[in-house]
């Protein structure tokens, strides 16, 4: 029976059913290895629905007990990858991939996209998030959420709000303007929220202004549900909050994973008084108004087999375009099939995903070694042959990656599927990867096999790569954030090696986030950074050595000099340092380019950076004020040599009036279709009026003024500008409403 009125389902069921479904029902049984699953009622024929990670795709167990079928899930790039295409199209592409995955594996809620700020670049989970820019943040979390939600599969977005780090995750208490909190941090939640509807909103762990955010009724209920007008279903992360009567009471609905323990602290609350029945029914509510729309209660089959083929060409593609350009000092792009030495414990090991939730387990993840050889380079054999079966082996100190490959075939072969065995397998293939990114040394090549590689080879290829993981935080230490010195010697020799006879260098950074730069940048000739490129990640590089696509990748960071100038770093992880109880975010609304612009640092690569193997001309732009909105228009041609894609970015400087205000910030962006040699597109768009407003401590402004409308090809590129005038001040009230000024 499929219920049309909500009122009624809600009223026919007791206090007590009520209650039950305000809680999880643990990890789910239904599909194994998702993160959660409801509740269900069963004589009301409303089944428990099931919640799955993570932002890069789906994340279940591959393999089953006694059954011979695989649930491979395609790695899609992570969010950092995602969000270095700045393409909206993309986005929601992945999204829908992602959905139709989800629903085809009998999921019906994602538990992405993840949308926290990159405050800092050692965040653990930056890889899930999409910027330290709000605007940027937002569209793209929209675009990922309408994907995933066309294929009738709820999206989550988390962590709401300001989890910008993962040291003490479960308990730092977050102290932030509330200026900052609405500018930036809450703001993307609120573009995302507008653009895109979401069926569901996570709390976060930590605590904002002294209080847990599953536990803050003015976060939940006068914020996300009263200004920011979301009107879908929240849960709390997985065991966040020290209180669940106190929770639902500010204004959850779910509380995630759940347990019988907790529907009797809600019980007993309820029996004593503290918790109403009417706060029941109206979370309860939230709850059956998403079930209602899952594909589960619909009655939807799922079939177990998507279309991974298809999925693979969609992952590849969005890798392609997230492929940021640093540097290419005329050696970009190379003769196919090209002789390439290729260096580096990444190259053969190449990360496609950060860890945790995020996670996800592929047929396959193609290395950067394996996808130049797929695609007809010739690969210096040699060193290939070092890497594989003495490197990788012997620093372990056994065959430990090949065994645990070939442990889990051997299980699925023989159709006994253990899953326990692929489990154990699985973590310590990654923990054997990580291990291995961290601590074993690059430096045990001698110069003899480096010149001899440099003598029959064309190019050198070094791959860096770091892994990162929800439940840390990256460290400012060699082996992290800094090169180890095995890094910067192989670096440093093959360099010299290959440039005494002539031949290029091209370092590939495969990592979660920023890595300092400036030590060692001059040494080589390019460098790709291909981020967490998911499972096609070899193919990827491949084609954009050989030009088969132009780099149109943009940061969507601040590329830092060094990681102590970024002001929040001054205190990160927080107070007390070793084990922090509370994290001020002291710089305000300067993050990122905020705070470069503003105070006029040099960072390595400003945000919306990256190059191409082509050029772009901007002209004719016009600038015209609608009641609401400010239309930008212009043209962007190719007047370079290769088929490319540009991104092209608006950035607005305010007058200066009462509000201080950053030195520019991102106020719309548009990347054009794939524009051959002399094609041109016209681009148009759109400022909503109020996304130029500050707030004040009560209320939201646009001052009266001249505003500078800047548009380039990142933040410090900027080819044209003009001015527009706004006659009076405009202001609004939190929820948006006008009001006096
Ligand atoms: C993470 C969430 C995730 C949940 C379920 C938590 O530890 O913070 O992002 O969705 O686990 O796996």
């Amino acid at each position: 029976m499929i219920y049309v009125n909500i009122e009624e389902l809600v009223k026919s069921l007791s206090v007590e059913e009520k209650i039950r479904l305000l809680v999880g029902a643990g990890l789910s049984v239904k599909v194994p290895g998702a993160a959660g699953e409801t509740r269900a009622v069963e004589h009301l024929n409303i089944p428990s629905i099931v919640l799955s990670d993570g932002p890069a795709g789906v994340r279940i167990h591959p393999v089953r007990f006694g059954d011979k079928n695989t649930y491979y899930a395609t790695a899609f790039p992570n969010e950092v990858t995602l969000s270095s295409t700045w393409s909206i199209e993309l986005v929601e592409r992945i999204g829908r991939a992602i959905g139709v995955e989800a629903r085809e594996y009998g999921i019906d809620v994602m538990l992405a996209p993840g949308l926290n700020m990159y405050r800092v670049p050692l965040c653990g989970r930056n890889f899930e998030y999409f910027s330290e820019d709000p605007l940027l943040a937002g569209r793209l979390a929209a675009a990922y959420v309408r994907g995933v939600q066309s294929a009738g599969v709820g999206a989550t977005l988390k962590h709401f709000v300001v989890n910008e780090q993962e040291t003490n995750r479960r308990m730092v208490d977050v102290i932030v303007s509330e200026r900052a909190l609405r500018e930036i941090y809450l703001r993307a939640f609120e573009i995302a929220i507008e653009e895109s509807e979401p069926w569901a909103v996570m709390g976060a762990y930590n605590k904002l202004y002294g209080r847990y955010c599953v536990q803050n009724e003015w976060l939940l209920t006068k914020v996300l549900r009263g200004d920011l007008k979301f009107n879908g279903l929240i849960m709390t992360d997985w065991f966040a909050g020290d209180n669940p009567v106190e929770q639902i009471k500010a204004g959850i609905d779910l509380i995630m994973p759940g347990d019988d323990n907790t529907v009797q602290i809600l019980l007993d609350a309820y029996r004593r008084g503290e918790l109403d029945e009417k706060t029941i029914e109206v979370r309860a509510k939230k709850i059956l108004e998403l079930i209602l729309k899952t594909p589960r209660y619909k009655g939807y089959t799922p079939s177990n087999k998507p279309d991974l083929d298809s999925h693979a060409k969609i992952a590849y593609e969005a890798a392609i375009e997230g492929v940021v350009l640093l540097k290419n000092n005329d050696v970009l792009p190379i003769p196919e099939g090209s002789r390439v030495a290729v260096f580096g414990k990444g190259s053969y090991l190449t990360v496609k995903g950060g860890l945790g939730s995020g996670d996800t387990h592929p047929r396959y993840t193609i290395s950067i070694a394996d996808g130049l050889r797929e695609k007809s380079f010739r690969i210096y054999e040699e060193l290939d042959k070092i890497y594989r079966d003495t490197v990788m082996v012997k620093w372990l100190g056994f065959d430990a990656i090949s065994w645990f490959i070939h442990a889990r075939e051997n299980a699925m072969k023989e159709g006994n599927t253990y899953q326990l065995s692929w489990i154990l397998t699985d973590f310590i293939e990654s923990v054997a990867v990580y291990l291995t990114t961290l601590f074993i040394s690059e430096d045990f090549l001698s110069d003899e096999v480096i010149e001899k590689a440099a003598r029959e080879s064309d190019v050198a290829l070094i791959t860096i790569s770091r892994i990162s993981s929800e439940g840390f935080d990256r460290k400012p230490v060699k082996g992290d954030f800094y090169l180890r010195d095995d890094e910067y010697k192989l670096i440093d020799k093959v360099s010299k090696i290959f440039h005494r006879y002539g031949k290029k260098v091209i370092v590939i950074l495969n990592i979660p986030g920023p890595i300092e730069i400036i030590s060692w940048r001059d040494l080589v000739d390019a460098i790709l950074v291909i981020w967490l490129p998911g499972q096609e990640a070899g193919r990827v590089v491949a084609d954009l050595l050989m030009g088969r696509a132009t780099p149109s990748g943009k940061l969507p960071l601040t590329w830092p000099k060094e990681l102590y100038e970024i002001p929040a770093m001054r205190i990160f992880p927080g107070e007390p340092r070793d084990n922090p109880q509370k994290a001020v975010y002291e710089e305000g609304i300067y993050i990122g380019y905020r705070y470069y612009d503003t105070f006029a640092i040099e960072p390595a690569y400003e945000f919306g950076y990256g190059l191409s193997y082509t050029s772009f001309e901007y002209r004719e732009l016009l600038v015209a004020r609608e009641k609401d909105a400010i239309i930008v228009k212009l043209r962007v041609r190719n007047s370079g040599g290769y088929p490319g894609k540009e991104v092209v970015q608006v950035y607005v400087r305010a007058p200066r009036g009462r509000i201080e205000k950053p030195f520019q910030e991102l106020k719309g962006f548009h990347k054009t279709k794939l524009l051959n040699p002399g094609e041109e597109e016209e681009i148009t768009i759109n400022i909503p009026l109020k996304y130029l407003a500050s707030f004040n401590g009560t209320k939201w402004i646009i001052e009266q003024g001249v505003y500078e409308i800047r548009v380039g090809a990142s933040s410090r590129d900027i080819r044209l500008t003009t001015m527009i005038t706004i006659e009076s001040d405009i202001c609004f009230n939190t929820n948006w409403s006008t009001t006096h000024c």
